[in-house]
């Protein structure tokens, strides 16, 4: 196109350095008006090819040593891979190496073949198979290019002469393969740059290759369908899937594979859709590496399936070592939002967000029994099942709300906090986050919370003794007020009440009791101090205790939390941790 102006009636962009007018609508859309794809489902895995060492390695700044491939080799073995393509060995030495050590030192288990690829090139297709001898299963994939740009502008051809590239390059796979008749062959055909092409040529080809190969025979062929650019929508790219399947004559006697890159974003999804479209077989890439913006990610895709009650056939739950050899092995590092492993993906900052999953959880908790399937708001799959905790799921910044801390404190330290108490206990945590603009960990969220509640030093519960009397309870005791000891002698309906009572008097302020919630709290995860356990007080419990407080003073509502062995004295102290938050009650 040069520098001329399209000749189109588009309006002119306001940048012209930024001229979408050099661009066209895709034109290799089959024409497909009753297509059945999107009532398909995907109810089983298809059939998994890594091409990791092979496409994965050829896309690398540094390409992977020998000893680099035999540990990813082995990861995807351990994955759980059948078909695994290797390398080019007519391409490298290193990559014809790898190819006879794991041939001769016997790495290959007996349920795994081994895939290898191959240029349309006799000497090519000679020293491939030179380095197959020996292998008890192989593929031998070949593959030319069919494109229009790839015939006009790369190699000059007609239709017919890059239609006879394929037969020629099949033949010859043919007929070295007879050498060899102790492995089992399965034969590979990829039109390379399939998406690029009018999908009827892509066919005429195929078919020429498949009459070469015989699959009706019985020899094993797979029909490899490369979006070697993703360059359309994903529906247009399952469109040319099923207009291929329905159209190749042989097609029940071969394997349609689909190979899909990622130029536009949504190789996966061309991927997943290529396969309610008709196809059987999958390659890709674990982490999705691979030339520009990469392959298909095979992990993503498989646990796809699995988050919807499908078997992948692949097994990631050991997930972290799996990240760590293909992105040592690539050198290459990881996006934190990378689907599934990313370090950001089972978190939540957002505080509604954490209010859904803390209420999921705690339902779930709850429903045990019944809960029979994964079903959390914001999480897609148990972040257990792939080696994942919790403790990744909820941090906090300052969008955090009153759930996320909650659940911190709950799950972390075992203070399960009414709402108004998450409520009070959020600004000031909120506050924090909003000062220190960054996210707060686990232990500052500890170290705040007891620093506003349980170490407050204004109030201190000295000694004290609680009596039945008549009808009444009267509490008769000490508090350490700001530095000086003051009698507290008061009446009420229970313990709180008389303790509340005896105080409101000796500060002459009008305070009183707006909610109070209590639980049991195992006395490892409190810090308390063992001299403050009185052997003698009555509700004593083996469980340390943790009571919660709120209450007004002269109209304004605060809030506190106690924490003791004895029940009683838990439920004393919040409520001089409560008085504490207040200025008039501190005598400021
Ligand atoms: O992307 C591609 O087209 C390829 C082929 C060689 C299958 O990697
Ligand atoms: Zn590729």
């Amino acid at each position: 196109m040069g520098t001329t102006t399209p000749a189109n009636s588009k309006i002119t962009p306001k940048n012209p350095a930024f001229d979408y007018r050099k661009y066209r609508a895709f034109g290799f859309a089959p024409k497909l008006t009753d297509r059945t794809w999107p009532d398909q489902e995907i109810t089983q895995s298809p059939i998994w090819a890594s091409v990791d060492l092979r496409d994965g390695n050829q896309a690398l700044i540094d390409p992977m040593t020998i000893e680099q491939k035999m540990r990813f080799f082995k990861t995807l073995v351990e994955v759980g891979f059948k078909e695994i393509e290797i390398g080019f060995p007519s391409a490298a030495q290193v990559e014809f190496d790898f190819t006879r050590k794991l041939i001769e030192e016997g790495h290959v288990p007996a349920d795994v073949t081994l895939q290898v690829l191959v240029q349309a090139r006799e000497h090519l297709i000679q020293r491939t198979f030179e380095s197959l001898k020996g292998a008890k299963r192989a593929i031998v994939h070949v593959y030319n290019s069919t494109s229009r740009v790839q015939r006009d502008k790369v190699y000059g051809k007609t239709k017919e002469e890059i239609k006879q590239i394929a037969i020629d390059g099949a033949t010859l796979v043919k007929q070295y393969a007879a050498q060899y008749p102790e492995t089992e062959w399965v034969f590979q055909y990829s039109p390379e740059s399939f998406s690029q092409t009018e999908t009827d040529f892509a066919i005429e080809v195929c078919e020429a290759v498949c009459k070469v190969w015989q699959p009706q025979s019985g020899q094993g062929v797979i029909i490899n369908l490369p979006a070697t650019v993703e360059a359309s929508v994903p529906n247009v790219f399952a469109d040319q899937v099923e207009y291929f399947c329905r159209h190749l004559s042989c097609r029940k006697d071969v394997i349609v594979s689909l190979h899909t890159h990622n130029d536009r974003g949504c190789g996966l999804a061309a991927a997943e859709l290529g396969l309610m479209a008709g196809a059987d077989r999958i390659e890709g890439t674990l982490l999705g590496n691979g030339e520009r913006t990469g392959n298909m990610d095979i992990m993503v895709m498989a646990m796809n399936l699995f988050s919807q009650g499908v078997d992948p056939e692949l097994d990631f739950s050991n997930m972290s070592e799996i990240v760590q050899v293909v992105s040592e092995c690539n050198n290459l590092p990881l996006h934190p939002r990378h689907p599934y492993v990313g370090e950001l993906v089972f978190t939540a900052f957002s505080g509604s967000h954490q209010d859904a999953i803390k209420k999921s959880l705690d339902y779930n908790t709850q429903h045990a029994e019944t809960a029979d399937h994964w079903d959390v708001a914001y999480l897609p799959i148990d972040p257990a099942h792939i080696g994942r905790s919790y403790q990744d799921v909820v941090r906090i910044n300052s969008q955090s709300g009153k759930g996320g801390v909650a659940y911190i404190l709950q799950r972390n330290y075992g203070f399960n906090l009414p709402r108004w108490m998450q409520i009070d206990f959020s600004r000031v945590v909120q506050n924090q986050a909003e000062k220190e603009a960054r996210e707060l960990q686990n232990d500052e969220i500890l170290q705040t919370f007891e620093r506003t509640y349980l170490q407050q030093s204004d109030y201190e519960l000295l000694d004290y003794s609680v009596n039945n009397k008549g009808g009444e309870v009267q509490f008769v005791g000490q508090v350490k007020a700001h530095g000086e000891t003051i009698e507290i002698d008061g009446v009420g309906n229970g313990p709180l009440s008389s303790f509340i009572d005896g105080l409101a008097q000796n500060m002459g302020s009008a305070v009183h009791i707006i909610n109070y919630a209590e639980h049991a709290i195992s006395p490892h995860h409190l810090n308390y101090d063992e001299s403050e356990i009185d052997t003698d007080r009555e509700n004593k419990t083996n469980a340390a205790a943790a009571a919660y407080i709120q209450l007004t003073v002269n109209g304004k509502i605060y809030s506190g939390i106690g924490t003791c062995t004895s029940t009683v004295s838990a439920m004393l102290k919040g409520a001089l941790s409560a008085l504490a938050q207040a200025p008039v009650a501190s005598g400021a």
